[in-house]
């Protein structure tokens, strides 16, 4: 047993990366802490996974379960069956963690956290609070229990804290530390712009519109999806439209690769790149509708909510709606940059008080817990 206690952080799918990364790197460069990372593997593919590792302050995970994918119930119940192991030291190299960590909202946070506390481990969940109040989305079965399950809670919005209180959350349990995966975005948005990504597609910054697709509420449904691309290509007669594909999407979309610049997947820096220089983006992710916000980039969200209302109030974020008559809008919407105040405590530091809210409450455990 080592002299420091040992925290786990529980990683598996693309948008935690970005998440957990300003975290563990500030509790690394304090040194009170031992640290190891768990990939469930929910994200397998390179370009999901491994060019994130390579760019982010974040080691080659420690453990990898190779969990793959599936359907909802298996692809948790395989991470939840092999992060017990791991955090029941089964796996021989390992040992108790005192606080297992987990981040944002997909399968693997939630099998992080229940294995955590089936073990009598407390649990930190980075990006506490959001609700999109939406029953059907995976992503909110797994952010409420996650959030109940979590004996920290990091919040990165006022609407995030109001969320909790109201569901009768204690105060104590919660900390509101800001946005961790805008430290990630500050730290390499520099590089970002100067690395001009869009030239290597022929575009010209301001001069695109730059998609994200992949959640089930669309591109599981085809009608829809056959429609939304039929309106892409409209938009493309006006604007280029840059659309780098998630394997789920790419499995079912027929795209006329003619009329939208289709991309695989893309490393963070040069997502971020495109993003800086986009006219306006049309995603349905979270964490996109953040990074305009800090960006100042026009985002229309294809989804009927959204988690994040601080990107409608403070940032630059439309919700949309999922009818597609809707995106053909776009290219008669986008507006010059706007210089915007970010959300308080979006500000490049939310790692550095996530590390302290994680070294508090370990302080706070008691000695058997450690
Ligand atoms: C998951 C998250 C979603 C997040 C998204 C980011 C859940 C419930 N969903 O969705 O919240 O926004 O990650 O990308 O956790 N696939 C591959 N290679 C991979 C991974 C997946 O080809 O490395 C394909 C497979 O066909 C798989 C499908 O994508 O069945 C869906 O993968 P899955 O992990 O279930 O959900 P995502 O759509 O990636």
């Amino acid at each position: 047993m080592p002299a420091r206690p040992l925290v786990v952080h529980v990683v598996g799918a693309r948008p935690n990366y970005m998440k957990v990364a300003p975290v563990y790197a500030e509790l690394e460069r304090r040194g009170d802490v031992e640290q190891r990372l768990v990939h469930t593997g929910q994200h397998y593919d390179a370009l999901l996974n491994d060019v994130f590792f390579a760019e982010l302050p974040l080691p080659r995970p420690h453990v990898e379960l190779e969990v793959g994918s599936g359907s909802h119930a298996y692809q948790t119940g395989q991470a939840l069956i092999g992060l017990e192991a791991v955090f029941e030291d089964a796996l021989g190299d390992f040992y108790r963690p005192a606080l297992v960590v987990v981040a944002g909202d997909v399968n693997s946070t939630l099998a992080g956290a229940l294995a955590a506390v089936k073990l009598g481990v407390p649990v930190c969940h980075i990006e506490s609070g959001l609700r999109s109040f939406d029953w059907s989305m995976p992503e909110e079965h797994n952010r409420r229990l996650t959030d109940h399950l979590s004996t920290l809670l990091l919040t990165h919005s006022e609407s995030a804290n109001e969320n909790l209180a109201r569901e009768g959350i204690a105060q104590e349990r919660v900390r509101f530390v800001g946005n961790t995966m805008i430290d990630t975005l500050l730290a390499s948005v520099d590089a970002a712009r100067e690395a001009a990504a869009w030239r290597d597609y022929g575009l010209e910054p301001q001069q695109y519109v730059l998609v994200t697709l992949h959640r089930p509420a669309l591109v599981d449904r085809p009608e829809l999806l056959t429609r939304t691309l039929l309106a892409l290509q409209d938009v493309a007669r006006e604007l280029p439209v840059v659309f780098p594909m998630h394997p789920r999407t790419r499995n079912v979309a027929l795209v006329d690769e003619e009329k939208i610049i289709v991309t695989p997947p893309l490393p963070y820096r040069t997502f971020l790149s495109l993003q800086t220089a986009a006219a306006a983006v049309l995603t349905d992710s979270g964490g996109i509708q953040e990074e305009t916000t800090v960006l100042g980039v026009p985002c229309f969200t294809l989804r009927d909510n959204t988690e994040r209302p601080v990107t409608v109030t403070h940032g630059t974020n439309v919700v949309l709606g999922l009818d597609p008559d809707a995106i053909r809008t776009i290219p008669a919407r986008v507006s010059q940059r706007m210089e915007l105040d970010p959300p308080p405590l979006w500000d490049g530091h939310a790692g550095e008080r996530a590390a302290e809210a994680i070294e508090r409450i370990l302080l706070d455990l008691p000695a058997a817990a450690l």
